[in-house]
């Protein structure tokens, strides 16, 4: 995106005519920064060509993961729906694994009849589950065992995944167990050692770290593993300050690794692929001015976006038209709901706005439109999709018939 002759431009569409044709608050997102993206995380990493898994939980926009797949992306599915949107988007099934501590025997039923890569199994229950249902179908099915490295990724507490005191994968103990177990299992083929210890890292340390947990517990087993899968977390800046991951070295010590450890790699990357190709447009409402602060009410809100209210989560929030003159009083940016989380952020020094004026709230690609609701019956934006020139509508705005 840029400003063209001072409007904001996502490609080649303003998102004042985004506003004109689709009204607000709509979610655009960037075909091109996409590509981009798919592009630069294959480069990362092009020297052991890694299976790269869309975590699809960041963004479940069928029409966008159909675009996905065309990169020859496969899929990390967390239920029943994800597979099964992630199959309705013509991903290959052996493209796709199933991570997650609950999974309900109605979904591995479903995961084994697709045939699926890799069900990575997150406790010994699971696993007894899993062959159960795998005598009664007589298969052989393939799994991961997601181990918990006790690592801490640095990252909001809320989105920390890696920690002993997390409920996700198990401990080296139960590690060892669930190895043994499956060695006398006609019904279950261990495949895969899995790993995922955050969301929005943005410091390569804790992935050395955890390849070097995974490295001894892999020196104390002789079980075969085939696949390591590394999961994802890959942060981005959604500020310019922020500070950046960097891959080279990520990209470094996992070939140290792959040199004394012959295995196929997978990565599960969500918020890095999609994350900064999403835009979300709002009309302001009302301007309420108070003693301190103007209150800039959008016709956006934490229904729309919920990471402000959820995680203290900053997006930029940008006009749609520059002008020079600047705001008298900081401005905070709001949505309309009764609750006083619903607030996006607030702006110092801000230019000058009008009741009706768009603002552009940046980096909503992932997590935006998927942990989106309809609380306070408030329908859901409409997504578009932008290349080049062209406009498509990848999901209608919701109407009221489909919620009264
Ligand atoms: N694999 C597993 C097993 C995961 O749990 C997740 C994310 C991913 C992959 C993808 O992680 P990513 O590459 O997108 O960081 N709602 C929060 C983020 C929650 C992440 C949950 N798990 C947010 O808005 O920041």
């Amino acid at each position: 995106m840029k400003y063209i002759n001072n409007k904001f431009t996502i490609e080649k569409i303003s998102v004042e005519t985004v506003a004109k044709k689709f009204k607000t608050p709509a979610y655009c997102y960037s075909y091109s920064k996409l590509k981009e993206n798919v592009e630069n995380f294959k480069k990362n990493f092009k020297s052991f060509a890694p299976l790269i898994c869309f975590a699809i939980k960041s963004n479940s926009n069928i029409n966008l993961i159909k675009e996905i797949k065309k990169f020859g992306l496969g899929a990390d599915v967390v239920s029943k729906g994800e597979l099964m949107a992630a199959i309705k988007a013509g991903i290959n099934p052996k493209k796709i694994v199933f991570s997650g501590v609950g999974k309900t025997n109605d979904e591995i039923n479903y995961a084994i009849d697709k045939k699926i890569l890799l069900i990575n199994a997150e406790s010994i229950s699971e696993i007894k589950e899993i062959e159960k249902i795998a005598k009664r179908k007589n298969k052989r099915i393939q799994i991961g065992i997601r181990l918990n490295p006790n690592i801490d990724a640095k990252t909001l507490s809320q989105i920390s995944t890696g920690k002993k005191e997390n409920k996700f994968g198990v401990n080296n103990k139960t590690f060892f167990e669930i190895i043994k177990y499956c060695k006398y299992s006609k019904y279950i083929d261990l495949k895969c050692l899995s790993v995922h210890i955050g969301s929005q890292i943005l410091d390569h340390k804790p992935y050395e770290k955890t390849l070097k947990i995974i490295e001894k517990i892999l020196e104390k087993t002789n079980h075969n593993f085939e696949f390591i899968d590394l999961g994802g977390g890959m942060g981005i800046s959604y500020s310019d300050k922020s500070k950046k991951l960097s891959y080279v070295k990520y990209n470094i010590a996992i070939k140290k690794f792959l040199k004394r450890n012959k295995l196929k790699v997978i990565f599960e990357p969500g918020r890095s692929i999609v994350g900064n190709i999403g835009f979300l447009v709002s009309k302001i409402t009302y301007i309420k001015k108070s003693e301190k602060k103007n209150f800039i009410i959008l016709d956006a809100a934490m229904n729309d976006l919920m990471r402000p209210a959820l995680y203290g989560a900053v997006h930029k929030i940008l006009p749609s038209i520059k002008k020079s003159k600047n705001s008298k009083k900081p401005c905070e940016f709001v949505g309309p709901i009764c609750e006083s989380t619903d607030k996006f952020t607030l702006i110092k020094n801000f230019q000058e706005l009008n009741e009706k004026d768009l603002i552009v709230i940046c980096d909503v690609g992932a997590y935006g439109m998927s942990l989106s609701s309809n609380y306070n019956i408030r329908p859901k934006p409409v997504e578009i999709l932008i290349k080049g020139s062209k406009i498509k509508v990848i999901k209608k705005r919701q109407m009221y018939k489909d919620l009264i």
